[in-house]
């Protein structure tokens, strides 16, 4: 691990940081309901034109898992948040899935999701594109039946913690691959604290697992409803060697523009940043 100290390695305490007590305050204000609107419903929900953001994603993501290289019993979604879709390619690799948040409001809404209570989140368009993508011939109701059995717990995470999921042994650990989108860089003050947090979640990972790491470049803020988050602004050369440092073989590493009619005053963001990694044995 990078930068912890005797405490923080033993598990006890999170990194302290006045810059991080500002990241919990601010996400007490997350709305999940704006946050879905201004991100996955149109425009960038719109995954009828190839060039779009939701397209690009779900491609990186459907194209990994069609290696064949990245499979197991055991996978961790880190930050999950109140969405989805960055589990629907995975799930027909992995028996036993974990869906992580800080926030109850998050966990609630994915539970909905699983439970198919009335008013979840519709995200069967998605379903449909990565059963398109993906050409094997299965239905978006198959696609999303999966899932939900598949979606063993979903449980309280903080990745500034040495132990992200505390030391209660709720899930499996280490997990035979890990996927996380669009948390690391928007929960961490300054580009030490994305490193330290990617060191922590390294630890959930068994040595040889994959990592398939999707975010944001460039962006300093977004908004969920009432709140403004602050994001530690990334380039792609930070994010490789941040993954280096943490013990990773990057396999691959992509990177998408914004268009500027998906720039929709939502965020600053200038592009996303789409990496497989998969953790060194023996360092
Ligand atoms: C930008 S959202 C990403 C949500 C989702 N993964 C996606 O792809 O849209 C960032 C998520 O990080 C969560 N979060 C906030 N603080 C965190 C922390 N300390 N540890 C882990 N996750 C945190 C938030 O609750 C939020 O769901």
């Amino acid at each position: 691990m990078s930068g912890t100290n005797q405490s923080q390695a033993a598990g006890a305490v999170p990194d302290s940081d006045q810059g991080l007590a500002a990241v919990a305050s601010a996400y007490q204000r997350f709305e999940p309901r704006s946050y879905l609107l201004n991100n996955y419903a149109p425009p960038r929900g719109d995954l009828s034109c190839p060039d779009g953001v939701g397209p690009w994603k779900l491609r990186c993501l459907a194209q990994t898992f069609a290696t064949g290289e990245v499979s197991g019993r055991s996978l961790i979604d880190i930050g999950s948040g109140p969405t989805i879709y960055q589990l629907l390619s995975a799930c027909a690799h992995f028996e036993d899935i974990t869906m992580t948040d800080f926030l109850e409001v998050n966990r609630q809404e994915l539970r909905l999701w699983l439970r198919e209570e009335p008013g979840a989140f519709d995200w069967s368009v998605y379903s449909q594109h990565v059963c398109l993508i993906e050409g094997k011939g299965e239905s978006w109701q198959e696609k999303e039946r999966q899932l939900r059995a598949r979606v063993k717990r979903i449980l309280p995470i903080d990745v500034h913690w040495p132990q992200p999921l505390g030391a209660g042994g709720l899930a499996p650990l280490p997990a035979d691959a890990l996927v996380s989108a669009f948390c690391l860089e928007a929960v961490s003050p300054d580009l030490a604290s994305f490193q330290r947090a990617l060191d922590h979640i390294t630890t959930l990972l068994r040595p040889g697992g994959h990592l398939l790491l999707i975010g944001a470049l460039e962006e300093s803020w977004y908004l969920a409803g009432e709140a403004r988050l602050a994001v530690v602004p990334v380039r792609e050369e930070e994010v490789r060697q941040a993954l280096v440092q943490s013990g990773y073989e990057v396999r691959d590493l992509r990177t998408y523009t914004m268009p500027a009619h998906l720039q929709t005053g939502v965020d600053d963001v200038k592009g996303i940043f789409f990496t497989w990694a998969q953790k060194k044995v023996g360092v």
